[in-house]
């Protein structure tokens, strides 16, 4: 959530202008304040501030001739709230150290009372400025002894970064189940630390992912590396190039927009080699040691959080409909706690766009505990879930900016297509001969154009239905997977209490929410159940609730005239179909959202990439 950048070794332009570009780039991991500290005049400067990066880059001008070491962070707050005390770098009660910290230090309650004890008054109420104050108890002018003993007094899950007046040369760094990477530009020699890659500027680098409990001290003369019992170890630092692609809304006004419409992009990149068209064959290429683990499965469990976990539930149905294996789909901070539900024979299929999520990390270490292998798939190389795996798969939807997702979604579920198609041509040799699959996936991008073209429909859907204050969803099947997709997005950027629910279940309780001021979207996407989901959309309409259908184009509505529709023309598959109904429901929610005037790429209260737990 928190996202650190520094920078240290031979600084060769303005600090502050670096660690402004590489907070921008970190900001989808939080955006409620930032932060920097860097030496001015032998002294150690912090200058924080609430809001966006921008708001911290008019604050700090007077700074920016400086070149020094430095460190900056962007914050995600956990413990106390969006005010600057709160905001990182923290500092010690003599000012000789800043630090800069992304997880939580669980134990933090236990040693601010002994640290009270001796006299420290506390400034904040973040568990990162009992570092602050610790690091320096433990201080005896040698900083990598100092964080060593640090390091056996945090329990938690931890990056650090932290400079000291006393070594104004230097940048100590550490982590513990959160990512940090360090980065040396190999032309100008310069070092970075970064909790992510993404926040590189462009150029060659030589970069090296520190792993739990290192420590690395970092100066302008050497990258020094040590395990965590002060033995010293040689980095082994990779090749590492970093296109500079900045962050360009192009023609749309929100990067949210923009990554709606690339989804037919995403879509053909995502399937691109990955079939033989004329031998009717999948092509995922995965390991031979996959196929043979995979003859042993008798189970498979699909994990993820939010979006992701949406992902999972469809792949689950679809798995457990086209192999006839048991599969199902369970949010990964449940999982991880359900022990019963791995063993040697179970396949775990971690879904992670960012693959940082803190939550699917630890359900799929559980997991991996009790023998299970994983197969993760993800958005993002070198992240922390494709490390952590025992194979993996990468979804081609580019980066996605806005914490909204919307084309990782679809690619994932693009992916998890094929991968069951792939499971299925292991099992039986070819692909099944009802449904012509690679052909009807390859028609989703033409599809999804076609709808994006009818954009304006749905902007005035959303128009017109603005004045609802509860917004239900309602399918069967996958739609319903979809609908709870389509709610999350609305409750994301529209900060609308929005439920979504199997539409045979409503009769069951939620249907005695329903009046004339309930809006209740109903996914008709499912074939095989049409005429029973109709009939849940009469008992609605019999209790004076609005519907607005989401249809196929040949189904006859005249039952039910709903009070808003939007009709989808896709003849293929039904299993096929939440890619499509996903893509409208996403523009519903950012229409609405846009009328609202939300700030829809960064909603509140959240943050992209979720890396506590
Ligand atoms: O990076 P991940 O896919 O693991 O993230 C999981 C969720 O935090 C994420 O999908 C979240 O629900 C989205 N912001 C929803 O749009």
């Amino acid at each position: 959530m928190c996202g650190i950048f520094g920078v240290c070794g031979k600084v060769f332009s303005s600090s502050v202008d670096q660690c402004i570009a590489g907070l921008k780039k970190l900001e989808y991991r939080g955006y409620d304040s930032s932060g920097i500290a860097l030496f001015d005049k032998g002294a150690i400067q912090v200058v924080k501030s609430t809001g966006k990066v921008h708001h911290l880059e008019e604050k700090i001008s007077h700074l920016k001739s400086l070149k020094t070491v430095s460190i900056a962070h962007t914050r995600w707050a956990t413990h106390g709230g969006v005010v600057e005390a709160n905001a990182h770098p923290h500092v010690d009660s003599e000012n000789s150290l800043a630090l800069v910290h992304n997880g939580i230090i669980e134990n933090f309650f236990e040693i601010k009372l002994q640290l009270e004890k001796k006299g420290v008054l506390f400034r904040s109420q973040t568990d990162t400025e009992v570092i602050a104050h610790l690091f320096t108890d433990l201080y005896d002018g040698d900083l990598l002894g100092t964080m060593q003993r640090l390091l056996a007094r945090l329990d938690g899950s931890f990056a650090i970064a932290c400079i000291h007046k006393n070594h104004p040369d230097s940048l100590i760094v550490t982590k513990r189940d959160k990512p940090l990477t360090i980065a040396k530009d190999a032309t100008l020699g310069q070092v970075l630390v970064t909790s992510d890659r993404n926040a590189l500027y462009g150029g060659e680098f030589l970069t090296l992912d520190l792993e739990d409990n290192q420590v690395a001290l970092l100066d302008q003369n050497a990258i020094q590396l040590f395990e965590r019992d002060s033995s010293k170890i040689f980095p082994n630092f990779e090749p590492f190039t970093v296109k500079d692609t900045p962050h360009f809304k192009g023609e749309y006004s929100h990067f949210m927009l923009k990554e709606i419409f690339e989804q037919p992009s995403a879509i053909r990149r995502t399937l691109e080699g990955r079939y033989d068209l004329e031998g009717n064959r999948v092509l995922l290429n995965l390991p031979k040691a996959f196929e043979e683990t995979f003859e042993t499965v008798s189970k498979i469990a699909l994990i993820g959080c939010g979006t992701s976990y949406h992902a999972a539930c469809i792949a689950a149905h679809f798995l457990e409909e086209l192999l006839g294996i048991s599969a199902e789909a369970y949010i990964a901070s449940e999982y991880r706690y359900r022990e019963s539900l791995s063993d040697a024979t179970t396949l775990v299929i971690a879904i992670s766009q960012s693959g940082e999520t803190a939550d699917t990390i630890a359900a799929l270490r559980e997991a991996k505990k009790r023998k299970a292998k994983v197969l993760s798939i993800t958005n993002v190389p070198y992240s922390s879930i494709i490390r952590d795996s025992d194979f993996h798969l990468m979804t081609q939807a580019g980066q996605e900016i806005s914490v909204c997702s919307t084309k990782a979604f679809t690619s994932q579920l693009l992916l998890l297509y094929l991968l069951s198609l792939q499971m299925y041509q292991f099992r039986n040799g070819s692909l099944p001969f009802e449904n012509n699959w690679i052909q009807n996936l390859r028609t989703l991008p033409s599809l999804i154009e076609s709808l994006l073209q009818r954009k304006n429909l749905i902007e005035a859907i959303a128009a017109e239905t603005q004045g609802f204050e509860k917004i239900l969803f309602i399918g069967r099947q996958y739609m319903y997977y979809t609908a709870l997709e389509s709610s999350l997005k609305l409750k994301e950027i529209n900060y609308t209490f929005s439920l979504s629910y199997p539409a045979g279940e409503l009769k069951h309780g939620p249907l005695a929410l329903i009046d004339e001021n309930t809006l209740t979207v109903a996914l008709l996407g499912n074939r095989t159940t049409f005429h029973k989901t109709i009939s849940n959309v009469q008992e609605i309409q019999a209790r004076n609730g609005k519907i607005f259908a989401v249809h196929q184009k040949d189904q006859n509505l005249d039952e039910i005239s709903p009070d808003y529709s939007f009709s989808i023309d896709a003849p293929i598959p039904e299993q096929l179909l939440p890619i499509l109904y996903a893509v409208a429901l996403q523009l519903y929610a950012f229409y609405s959202a846009l009328k609202k005037g939300h700030d829809i790429d960064h909603p509140k209260n959240l943050a992209k990439s979720v890396t506590v737990e």
